[in-house]
């Protein structure tokens, strides 16, 4: 039988262990949905992303905006058209737009902080997910409206995090995470399943690490190989290891807002529904706008490139409904505690 207090209490041999038996997924899934509907209850958050700018300067391994990669028309949206975008998201009657890209020093402090200026007067929260940059800014950001950042610790194991990000170490990572937290964003951190080399043991140290830093959000996804990347002849992650990991996520930090990922329905058809039923209480529709979209290309068969322009908000919202959901409608903070015990 599955031992819940041993997740609960991060103990990392035996999370190890159920990890890497999948014997005990059944029960898994089962306790992530009850513990899902107890503390988060029944409703999905909607997180309306805009992905405005492809360029980027850092080089991870595993991903198609790599700057090294030259195979991949670059571009960048102007302010004017992302605010023009977030009023349409605002229209729409979602409550959190999620400005994301690469690590891309055109947009300065002054460019971000403007973004944050005109897109709080729509009555949104917002979340930025737009990598490492300065603590300072982290502040003027903050205190300018922002709510919320993400910035996946992609792996919990040091050297793996070295081979996969030249010049950067999990440790800095770390840092940032920790400064976003005390400087009171909700912070989302979270990890790529299946990269090369990495270790069921590998999968129990993200976890505690998600339990350390007391994620407000968690995202987990396949790792996805993408073959204009160093990283283009490696296996992957699969759908079963993926879902287990959501729901031990779940699990492990109860009130957390985790979203069923766009990497996951990449992998299956019905990919993000799984997430939904085995702990995972948020969906990100894609709104960025086209001609951009099919270009945020991250890894190959990304899902919803060439769908009609605000088509996600519909089919994300029907999908919550055929899982015996109920779509949110507010800004979808993160949870307080009166749900539980
Ligand atoms: N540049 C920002 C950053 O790195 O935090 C935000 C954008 S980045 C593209 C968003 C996430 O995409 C990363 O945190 C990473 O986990 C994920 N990603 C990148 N390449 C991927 C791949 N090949 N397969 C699956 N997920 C990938
Ligand atoms: Fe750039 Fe983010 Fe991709 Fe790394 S994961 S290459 S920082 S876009
Ligand atoms: Fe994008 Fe279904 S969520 S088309």
């Amino acid at each position: 039988m599955l031992d819940v207090k041993k997740i609960q209490n991060v103990d990392l041999d035996y999370l190890t262990h159920v990890i890497k038996s999948g014997k005990y997924d059944e029960e898994i899934f089962k306790t992530a949905d009850e513990i899902r509907r107890k503390y988060v209850g029944e409703e999905v958050h909607l997180r309306a992303i805009i992905e405005f700018s492809n360029i980027c300067t850092q080089h991870c391994l595993y991903c198609g905006l790599r700057a090294d990669n030259k195979n991949l028309q670059r571009y960048r949206m102007s302010p004017e058209e992302i605010i023009e975008r977030a009023r349409l998201i605002a229209k729409l009657g979602i409550k959190t737009i999620v400005l994301q890209s690469g690590e891309d020093p055109y947009y300065t402090t002054e460019i971000i902080s403007h973004l944050i200026t005109e897109i709080k007067k729509l009555d949104v929260a917002i979340t930025l997910s737009i990598g490492e940059r300065g603590f300072e800014e982290y502040r003027i950001w903050k205190e300018l409206g922002a709510d919320r950042y993400l910035m996946r610790h992609e792996t919990a194991a040091p050297e793996l995090y070295a081979k996969l990000h030249p010049n950067d170490s999990f440790e800095n990572r770390k840092a940032h995470l920790y400064e976003l937290k005390r400087l009171g964003y909700e912070t989302g951190a979270g990890f790529m399943v299946g990269l090369p080399g990495q270790t069921a043991y590998d999968l129990a140290l993200d976890l505690a690490f998600l339990k350390e830093l007391d994620a407000d959000m968690i995202g987990i996804g396949p790792f996805i190989p993408n073959p204009d990347t160093p990283l283009k002849d490696a296996k992957g992650g699969d759908l079963q290891t993926t879902l287990r990991m959501i729901a031990l996520a779940r699990i492990v930090v109860p009130t957390a807002n985790i979203p069923a990922t766009t990497a996951l329905g990449s992998i299956n058809p019905f990919g993000r529904q799984y997430g939904l039923k085995y702990g995972a209480n948020v969906i990100m529709p894609n709104l960025t706008p086209n001609p951009y979209r099919p270009n945020y290309s991250l890894y190959p068969g990304k899902i919803c490139l060439f769908e009609r322009d605000t088509a996600c908000v519909e089919c994300t919202k029907q999908m919550i409904r055929s899982v015996g959901l109920v779509v949110g409608e507010g800004y979808g903070y993160r949870k307080k505690t009166e749900m539980s015990e």
